[in-house]
């Protein structure tokens, strides 16, 4: 592709000004012009739009050059630069798939309903956009205690619950530093967890959270779920910690 004339050129110069060969200096320049010219816009719309001012510099410079020494000055930092230039192709290569990535967790989310218990609800019991996935509210008020054995009482916008295990509130899975998934979660350790129904330091995850249900994905669904959880606002939202019934099995 074009870059690789870039480098082609670039090279070309340095040749030419060790020769001391003007013409054929003058001539190599204005094709790495023309080849810039051409594949400028392309490094342009793949997002590369630094890059391609740093390289316009460069180009600059070397429309300024006379002598062959300018020339051999202007080739140099054009030769590092190239590789640049690559790199913005090869990473607007792997972005979309990124982009697939979360668009697939997002799906897998929503079909998984974790927004059921995860994403607090307006007064109306819809899901609140702009705390999306970020756990039982820290100032939501506990759910009452179930009147009967078995019973499970959740809170007004269903995001904690109180039954035979005791009290859960379900967690935030945005990524906030302080109080959100990833600080106790890795990739594989979230996997881990939705595979086993244990947390990374061990402990049982209290119902309703249906890991079981999730068990099942595959690695390839559970990694775009975390990079879905991963893509998300980060709210912050240090929810409570469970409280554990006495004498309950898987409560511990
Ligand atoms: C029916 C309600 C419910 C649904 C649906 C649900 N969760 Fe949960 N989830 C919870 C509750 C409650 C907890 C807290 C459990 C506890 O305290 O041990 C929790 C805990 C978690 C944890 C463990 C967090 C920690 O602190 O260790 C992860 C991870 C998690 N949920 C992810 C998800 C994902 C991803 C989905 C959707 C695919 C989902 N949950 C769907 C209720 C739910």
């Amino acid at each position: 592709m074009e870059v690789t004339l870039l480098d082609y050129y670039g090279r070309e110069l340095n040749l030419w000004a060790a020769e001391g060969n003007t013409a054929r200096l003058n001539e190599a320049r204005s094709k790495l012009r023309e080849t810039w010219d051409a594949v400028r816009p392309e490094v342009a719309a793949k997002g590369g739009a630094t890059e391609a001012a740093q390289f316009d510099a460069l180009v600059a410079k070397l429309a300024r050059a006379t002598l062959p020494k300018d020339f051999t000055a202007a080739a140099g930092p054009i030769l590092d630069s190239v590789d640049a230039l690559e790199n913005v192709f090869t990473r607007a290569q792997s972005s979309p798939s990124t982009g697939a990535l979360v668009d697939r967790g997002r799906y897998l989310a929503t079909i998984g309903g974790c927004g059921d218990c995860h994403t607090p609800k307006t007064a109306s019991m819809e899901p609140d956009a702009s705390r999306l996935l970020s756990g039982a509210p820290a100032d939501a008020p506990a759910p009452s205690a179930p009147n009967k054995p078995g019973e499970v009482v959740s809170s007004s916008g269903s995001t904690a619950f109180h039954g035979p295990w005791g009290i859960s509130y379900a967690a935030n899975l945005t990524p906030d530093p302080e109080t959100g998934i990833a600080k106790d979660y890795t990739e594989q350790s979230f996997i881990q967890a939705l595979r086993t129904g244990k947390s990374p330091d061990g402990g049982s995850i209290l119902p309703p959270m249906p890991w079981q249900n999730y068990s099942t994905m595959t690695d390839d669904d559970l990694k775009a779920l975390w990079a879905y959880l991963q893509s998300l606002k980060p709210v912050k939202n240090q929810v409570k910690p469970p409280v554990h019934a006495a004498g309950v099995k898987g409560a511990a």
